[in-house]
């Protein structure tokens, strides 16, 4: 049954992107932030950290992908300070192996035996730091580290979500989707299993226009506990800004989303 009470919204602070809701991200939803190789999801997720930081939030981003460095020369570039959050304790960058979590999941699944119930969190969660909001990029990479063991990526994942449902924890995870799933109605079964657990899905889209010209789009697909404009709009990412929405602009034209 859905809980009654209503529960507070999260505003993202993104130009132009939260007109497209009637108030705001449910807090304490689990967000799918899906879309094709350079669609723009870790720009998208690392504005939200940063907007969070500076309304007094506590932000960690796990990276499986990219380094450190690399993130915060990303954020700087948008002109963002993220060594001025790091200091306030707002804002913890962390980057995990992905092999490396997969190998110690493992190990405690066969330590628990037939015990489902394992204590992820140190393997996840880095102790003594409890953020209010946590960016995961990307469940894509801990699903390839998990290859060939889709049942223990099932259970790892199901923790996953328990824990930051129970810590009421607002959490953005990253999917690449090599092409527009949703579009085709191609879902993985892996995939499925991410979106079943999922409260909400927003989807980032790089877009090719008959003319031969490149745009990026982004859709809100589903927002549990909200009402939200359901279209494809035109979005950029722009140097010294970051992401930059335009919520009445429909897509134009003949084109192709990728
Ligand atoms: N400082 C910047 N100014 C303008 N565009 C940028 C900047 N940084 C990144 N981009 C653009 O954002 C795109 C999307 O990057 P990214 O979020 O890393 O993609 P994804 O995580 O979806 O693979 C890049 O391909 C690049 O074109
Ligand atoms: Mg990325």
């Amino acid at each position: 049954m859905e809980k009654e009470i209503k529960r507070r919204k999260f505003r993202t602070g993104i130009p132009g992107f939260d007109e497209l809701f009637r108030e705001g991200i449910p807090e304490g939803n689990a967000i799918l932030v899906e879309g094709g190789p350079g669609s723009g999801k870790t720009v998208f997720c690392l504005h939200v950290a940063i907007n969070a930081c500076k309304r007094g939030k506590k932000v960690l981003y796990m990276s499986f992908e990219e380094p450190k460095d690399r993130l915060k020369s990303h954020i700087n570039a948008f002109g963002w300070d993220s060594e001025k959050y790091e200091k306030k304790g707002l804002l913890m960058i962390k980057r995990f192996n992905a092999l490396d979590v997969a190998r110690s999941v493992e190990a405690l699944l066969s330590e628990a035996k037939r015990e489902l119930l394992i204590d992820i969190q140190p393997v996840l969660i880095p102790r003594g730091f409890e953020p209010d909001i946590v960016c995961l990029d990307s469940l894509s990479s801990i699903s390839s580290a998990f290859s060939g063991e889709e049942a223990r990526f099932r259970i790892y994942m199901e923790q996953l979500f328990r824990h930051l449902e129970n810590t009421n924890t607002t959490s953005f995870l990253i999917r690449e989707t090599p092409n527009p799933a949703h579009i085709g109605a191609i879902v993985s079964e892996k995939g499925e299993a991410v979106s079943f657990l999922s409260d909400g899905i927003i989807v980032l889209y790089n877009i090719i226009y008959s003319t031969g010209n490149r745009g990026r789009a982004i859709e809100i697909l589903k927002m549990r506990g909200e009402d939200i404009d359901r279209r494809i709009v035109e979005v950029r990412i722009v140097n010294k800004k970051g992401f930059v929405v335009t919520p009445n602009r429909q897509l134009k034209g003949e084109y192709k989303l990728s």
